[in-house]
């Protein structure tokens, strides 16, 4: 009898869903991974444009229109000066899709992949899809990433490390140093550094840098995407950027596994790359006033909180049982060991939600605190 591939059996449903399931229906959600503002209306427009003028009607070239990875290409160059040719950008479904195509075309059996613990749940299961072995390392006080931590845990079967700023769950945000440091390692150890940077616009203080702004080698290669910085989690489009070698080899898992990215959606892509960049600022300022919102609450009720610097979470410590309290008064959270076992004693917190309910929000986790202290 044909039974199911071990890759997909060492895998679960994430944490996330259940923590979902198990909330009522009228409970305020700080659970949420997306922004909640409307695509910006030119990006939405580009699409209505293409599709009625039968644009879409067709596949488009396996790596995407060539406007678009024009547009992405340009985008690198406005952001960070860096030079990268359209030829060297596929289009994807997502940053989701760009994450498993980097490992699928990196990463042999049993090789490992070191990713932050607490991290992005997706690390985790792409590594097991990819049949490589998952190597979380747990990060600083402060839950940035310590490039130290990356470069002991390196051996001789490290096939990738990932970098993820800004970071979900965290919010923490790397600095030029420790990137400069990122290129360093995947430089002098030969191994690549997957840079995932889908949070790269929401940023409060500073600017977001990449690892491949400082890399000598091929050895960075970078996902992004539009679906967190022009609200288009429901468009499926995001990319990868890397030398040409490394995107033929991905080329060949994403033209066997998806043909292209939606035609639509690229379209809608182009037209948020390419036009006003206004929305994304009022966003980020509204996200930067609801942090300091989030993060004097969360004060007040007396958790400590490392100053998220960007994406839109928080994750405090907190104390034994207060995420079940919190979900009984009616506030959706996720337990931080949803995204691994140096997550536990965290919980995450998503601001992407509107004041109000914030406020309430605030005075529920007040109670919650310390009814379980
Ligand atoms: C760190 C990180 N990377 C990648 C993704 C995937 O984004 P997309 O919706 O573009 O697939 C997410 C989504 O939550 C994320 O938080």
């Amino acid at each position: 009898m044909t039974e199911f591939a071990n890759r997909v059996e060492q895998v679960s449903i994430s944490g996330i869903r259940e923590v979902f399931e198990a909330a009522s229906e009228d409970a305020i959600n700080l659970g949420l991974g997306q922004p909640d503002f409307p695509t910006p209306a030119h990006a939405r427009r580009g699409a209505i444009e293409a599709i009625e003028s039968g644009h879409t009607d067709a596949y488009t070239s396996n790596k995407g229109t060539r406007s678009l990875r024009e547009a992405i290409s340009a985008k690198y160059d406005r952001d960070y000066d860096l030079e990268i040719d359209p030829e060297d950008v596929i289009a994807t479904s997502g940053g989701s899709e760009a994450l498993h195509l980097v490992l699928q075309a990196h990463v042999d059996p049993g090789e490992e992949v070191i990713f932050p613990d607490p991290g992005f749940v997706s690390y985790d299961a792409l590594t097991e899809i990819a049949d490589g072995t998952a190597k979380p390392v747990p990060l600083r006080e402060d839950l940035t990433l310590d490039p130290a931590t990356v470069e002991e845990a390196i051996t001789d079967d490290t096939a990738v490390f990932v970098v993820n700023s800004p970071a979900n769950p965290t919010g923490a945000v790397q600095s030029e140093a420790d990137m400069r440091e990122f290129a360093r390692i995947a430089d002098e150890h030969d191994v690549l550094c997957l840079s995932d940077e889908v949070y790269e616009h929401i940023v409060f203080e500073g600017a977001h840098h990449s690892p491949m702004e400082f890399a000598e080698t091929d050895n960075v290669v970078v996902v992004s995407a539009c679906s967190k910085t022009y609200s288009m989690t429901g468009w499926r489009l995001g990319w990868v950027a890397a030398s040409n070698r490394r995107i033929e080899r991905m080329l060949r898992v994403h033209q066997y596994g998806q043909a292209c990215a939606s035609a639509p959606a690229q379209y809608a892509a182009e037209a948020a790359l390419t036009g006003p960049q206004e929305p994304v600022e009022e966003m980020v300022e509204t996200f930067e006033r609801r942090r300091d919102l989030v993060v004097d609450g969360l004060e007040d009720a007396g958790l400590e909180v490392p100053t998220p610097e960007g994406a839109f979470y928080a994750m405090p410590k907190v104390p034994e049982g207060w995420c079940d309290e919190v979900l009984d008064r009616g506030v959706v959270v996720v337990p931080g060991d949803a995204f691994g076992e140096h997550g536990e004693g965290y919980a995450r917190l998503s601001y992407a939600t509107g004041t109000e309910d914030l406020k309430e929000a605030l005075e529920i986790i007040d109670d919650a605190t310390r009814a379980v202290r």
